[in-house]
């Protein structure tokens, strides 16, 4: 995928697809916000969007996908499945609704935001089943999940046979998740990391400031760059025009294996989520 000069590499996923290793995210964009940013991000090149239905704002990301008038294969769209609609009937009507407020007859990936194994009667297995239905019928090309703990995508795979395409899971330099990942990547999914920099909580961090000012860029630059060397794919957000532009040159460097190694020391472990524990969190 090329844009004004810049190609962002794209990854295969297990079931044959591939997917821009470099999207953008639209988390906390507020709705009245969304439509222009979106635009501004698909102005920049961003061509991979990541939203979902907790966000409320998939019909102004789909309203900026109308404005911007790109042919629908150029565009990646993921979305999610919320909370409160994990039994079957409910997620059905939920992506129907999902559809129809982007815009589109199909998304790209559809993902299980949330496991929630205390809620449901720890049954997000139908939920799962639900999804690969959904894909069956063409409204979605893949289908991945979110937040799930490696015992929740063994319990998936175990049950159902299907592997996810993708994990979404919170990765930044403090929390590197490696279980998670490991996890990921022995049933061969693809690992996407959110709150990438971890929502702004790396600046002003020493290791990052001092690796940034060798290699002449910036720290949300450098720590970007670090999750793309270790092969996750990154959707970072920002709703200012000059911060998409500068999360998105990030293919003109690269990091050193030793770099890459001194950033994920700095993992703190739990200490450094930003978001809740997927185990624990009930979604409401
Ligand atoms: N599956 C899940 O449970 C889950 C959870 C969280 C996030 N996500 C996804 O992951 C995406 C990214 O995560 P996120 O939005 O939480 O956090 P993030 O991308 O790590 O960070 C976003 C924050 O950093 C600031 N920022 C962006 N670029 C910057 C730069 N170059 N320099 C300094 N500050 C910068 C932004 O501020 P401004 O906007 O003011 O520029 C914003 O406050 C989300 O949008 C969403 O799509 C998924």
């Amino acid at each position: 995928m090329t844009v004004s000069g810049t190609t962002v590499p794209t990854l295969g996923l297990n079931d044959g697809t591939e997917i821009p290793q470099l999207g953008f995210g639209v988390f906390l964009v507020p709705p009245e916000e969304t439509q222009r940013t979106v635009e501004h991000a698909l102005e920049v090149g961003y061509r991979h969007i990541d939203t979902a239905q907790m966000y409320g704002n998939e019909a102004e990301v789909g309203a900026a996908f109308k404005a911007a008038g790109l042919p629908r294969d150029d565009l990646y769209v993921t979305t999610k499945l919320n909370n409160g609609f994990h039994r079957p009937d409910d997620a059905r009507r939920a992506f129907s609704e999902s559809l129809d407020k982007l815009g589109l007859d199909r998304v790209d990936l559809f993902l299980i935001h949330w496991p929630l194994p205390t809620r449901y009667d720890g049954d997000f297995v139908s939920t799962w089943r639900t999804l690969v239905e959904l894909r069956e019928g063409g409204g979605t090309t893949s289908v991945g999940v979110s937040n799930f703990e490696p015992d929740h995508l063994d319990r998936i795979v175990e049950e159902t046979g299907v592997v996810p395409a993708v994990n979404q899971i919170e990765v930044n330099p403090y929390f590197t998740n490696e279980a998670a990942r490991a996890a990921d990547a022995r049933h061969g999914i693809a690992t996407e990391a959110w709150s990438p920099i971890a929502r702004g909580g790396i600046a002003g961090d020493q290791t990052i400031e001092s690796i940034a000012q060798r290699v002449g860029r910036t720290p949300a630059q450098v720590t970007l760059r670090w999750h793309l060397e270790r092969g996750d794919i990154i959707f970072p957000k920002s709703t200012h025009r000059e911060r998409m532009e500068e999360n998105f040159a990030l293919f003109d460097f690269g990091l050193s294996d030793e770099d890459v190694a001194t950033i994920a020391a700095l993992d703190r472990g739990e200490r450094g989520r930003t978001g809740p524990n997927p185990n624990t969190f009930e979604g409401r």
